[in-house]
């Protein structure tokens, strides 16, 4: 079955349109991996989105008018992707949404809202629309996140040694090979704020590590930041923008005066790299295979290689899964597993009470037909 899996991170930079072909093949899932096409966000949607989002406060009328917004942008980057990646004939869309907001209190998360209205995305392509994929999980008592991981767990089980698999997004999570799962911290979230407050705009994000590679880590202002008591909760345990964002950031610098914009730089690429390899050794990896924008951070890269001394850090396309498409094709995995009725959560990842079968289904075009239910859910995913 041809499935477009669409994403969107934290970043909000842009929107991935991954297509696979999937099949179950007695206990394993085949994906053979057709490409991926990225639509970023047109400038005027992401400064609305930008401005909506925490610590922003936002109107009924502007979530109505971005969920409308945002599911006509996701539409697009489905059309494309079936045109140029399917030759037309994508069966099935899987779509994440742009958070807009996940509702936690100390370890407790109670909801989350994923925005772009899947109903556009059904209209544009013709084709059933899973979406919607988070609540579900939380309804169960997990925390909705990360979903990523059960797709890691198939793909990576089996290879030698303790392999753990690291996203490094806006927000920086990790599957370890038991099952446990969690937000690490901030992966690009900070660095890219003080990108962007510094560039007065017009930087985006530390492009290739530029600025932090010209500064040097300052060490009370990292200190400091280690002290957000996030980094010390035990996992199962998620986060988001509403805790890292540019307020974080200034907060911390209070009383520092004015600091060079590279050492700021270069200091919250530590705060990354420290953060993610502290996780990492809880786990006692032998392996990390990463994926996500933040490995195209070469100082943020080396960083956290110098960090995990005999740990191999690899990137996931050495191991066939493009590090820049991987969430967007675990999303098409998850749509695939909710369409049979099979379960796209593990418990041990997200601290749910039991699997659910996620998300909600829009029709397509035609009468909704979905496959017998599939039973057992695969053990391993092979990439074909
Ligand atoms: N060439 C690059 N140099 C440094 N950082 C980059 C580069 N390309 C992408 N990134 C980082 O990756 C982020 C986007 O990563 P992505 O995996 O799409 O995150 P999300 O899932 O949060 O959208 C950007 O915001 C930026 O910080
Ligand atoms: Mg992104």
């Amino acid at each position: 079955m041809r499935v477009i899996g669409l994403m969107s991170g934290t970043s909000y930079d842009a929107i991935d349109a991954a297509a696979a072909d999937l099949d179950l093949v007695g206990d394993s899932l085949v994906l053979k991996p057709l490409g991926m096409v990225s639509e970023p966000y047109d400038g005027e949607l992401r400064e609305t989105l930008a401005a909506a989002l925490p610590p922003g406060t936002t109107t009924l009328g502007e979530v109505c008018r971005l969920d409308t917004l945002i599911g006509q942008a996701f539409a697009a980057a489905a059309v494309r992707a079936d045109r140029e990646l399917c030759d037309g004939r994508a069966e099935l869309v899987a779509s994440h949404g742009q958070t807009v907001y996940h509702w936690v209190t100390g370890k407790e998360v109670h909801g989350t809202l994923q925005l772009g209205q899947p109903a556009w995305i059904a209209e544009a392509t013709g084709l059933p629309v899973v979406a919607d994929f988070r609540p579900r999980d939380i309804a169960a008592g997990g925390q909705g996140a990360p979903l990523v991981s059960l797709v890691d767990l198939l793909w990576l089980r089996g290879r030698p040694g303790r392999p753990v698999a690291l996203n490094i997004g806006g927000i920086a999570n990790l599957t370890a090979p038991d099952g446990t799962a969690f937000d690490t911290g901030p992966g690009c979230a900070l660095i890219d704020a003080a990108a962007r407050g510094f560039s007065g705009g017009a930087l985006a994000y530390d492009t290739d590590g530029a600025l932090a590679g010209r500064g040097r880590v300052h060490g009370p202002l990292l200190d400091r930041l280690l002290e957000e008591p996030y980094y010390a909760l035990p996992a199962p345990k998620t986060t988001g923008k509403e805790l890292f964002h540019l307020g974080h950031l200034r907060d911390a610098l209070a009383g520092f005066g004015t600091l060079p914009a590279e050492d700021v730089v270069a200091t919250l690429t530590m705060l990354t790299a420290r953060t993610v390899a502290d996780a990492v050794r809880t786990t006692g990896a032998t392996e990390v295979v990463a994926s996500g924008g933040g490995t195209r951070n070469p100082v943020l890269m080396g960083m956290l290689g110098e960090l995990l001394p005999g740990v191999a850090v690899r990137i996931s396309d050495e191991l066939g899964l493009p590090s820049g498409a991987k969430e967007a094709y675990a999303f098409a995995v998850l749509g695939f597993l909710t369409l049979h009725g099979l379960p796209g959560t593990e418990p041990a990842s997200t601290g749910a009470r039991h699997p659910s079968v996620l998300g909600s289904v829009t029709p397509g075009r035609d009468e909704l037909r979905l496959p017998p239910p599939a039973g057992r859910r695969p053990t391993r995913l092979l990439l074909g």
